[in-house]
């Protein structure tokens, strides 16, 4: 069984063309029997969650009833991506699997989306939005050790609520940056190799090996991405996610959600009755307007 698809080039050197196309049912299956699993889990096995403590009730009186959690710009980049990232996996794949149509331009042209998108999201995210709020902190490996520990049975204090990403999402963002970075970087290459309105065409570029080597690992990401991208959308759908996406297209997520899942000293909310930073909500009532 090859993983990898190679041809012999005008020279006679085997090369490496693109990734086997079985992978992308590998991809399927995988992501299916994730949700399997998962739903089984949660649905039979799993306790009620568990947490260290609860916001006082000065603090949980001074949040606004509907609590922000993404602006309005945010929203829009991540709708942009989620259609640009929908259109690169089907004009990918659907060719793939039997369903014949000239998939090439739509292909690039979701492509140039994406990579103009996530180059504004990662300039928005640096100096807008707060860029460590997405990358595991000490508290989240304290806490993931105790929630292993209370998995298997043994003795643990239950860990704190999330900041504002738990540990779960914060992994995904880092698996879905290294998936996403590849088909980008090679993806930008590749269209060098096709007609397209930013560059000539130029297939000279790279050697017969760099080119497979890139398409390979283009394709790796891409199946990557099809088992990612059901993982994602699966628990944008589960009921108790629900908030959560909600918040995705209306920018808040109702206060006794935020309470019940987060710590307000681990993601500090702007009151309602200001945006000054004197009055933010600090947890066990740190602060007090002023
Ligand atoms: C979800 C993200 C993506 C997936 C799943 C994906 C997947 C694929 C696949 C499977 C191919 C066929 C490659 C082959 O025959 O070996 C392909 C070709 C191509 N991709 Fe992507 N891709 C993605 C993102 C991108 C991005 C971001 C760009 C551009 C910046 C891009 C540009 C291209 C180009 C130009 C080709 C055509 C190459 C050719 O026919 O010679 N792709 N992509």
């Amino acid at each position: 069984m090859d993983f990898v698809k190679w041809a012999t080039n005008p020279w006679g050197q085997s090369v490496p063309i693109h990734i086997a196309w079985f992978l992308i049912w590998v991809a399927v299956i995988a992501g299916l029997l994730f949700l399997i699993v998962h739903a089984t889990y949660v649905r039979y096995f799993a306790k009620p969650k568990e947490f260290a403590r609860d916001a006082s009730s000065e603090v949980s009186a001074r949040l606004p009833k509907h609590v922000p959690r993404h602006s309005l710009v945010a929203r829009l980049f991540h709708w942009i991506m989620a259609a640009s990232m929908f259109t690169l996996l089907f004009t990918a794949f659907l060719p793939r699997v039997g369903i014949q149509f000239p998939w090439v331009t739509y292909h690039w042209i979701a492509g140039a989306v994406l990579t103009v998108s996530i180059l504004f999201h990662v300039i928005h995210a640096s100096f807008w939005l707060d860029f460590w709020s997405i990358w595991p902190d000490k508290t989240d490996l304290e806490d993931a050790w105790k929630r292993v520990r209370r998995f298997v049975g043994m003795s643990a204090p239950p860990p704190r609520k999330f900041a504002k990403y738990p540990l779960e999402n914060k992994l995904f963002h880092g698996v879905v940056i290294l998936c996403g970075l590849s088909v980008i970087l090679t993806g930008v290459f590749m269209m060098f190799r096709v007609r397209t309105i930013f560059f000539p065409r130029n297939p000279y570029l790279f050697s017969d090996m760099t080119w497979g080597l890139m398409y390979v690992l283009h394709g790796l990401a891409g199946v990557g991405l099809i088992a990612l991208v059901m993982m994602h959308v699966y628990f944008g759908l589960r009921p108790e996610k629900r908030a959560i996406t909600k918040s995705m297209i209306f920018g808040w997520m109702d206060r006794d959600f935020y309470l019940k899942e987060h710590d307000p000293e681990r993601w500090v909310v702007e009151t309602s009755s200001s945006s000054s930073t004197s009055n933010r909500v600090e947890g066990q009532g740190l602060t007090d307007a002023g």
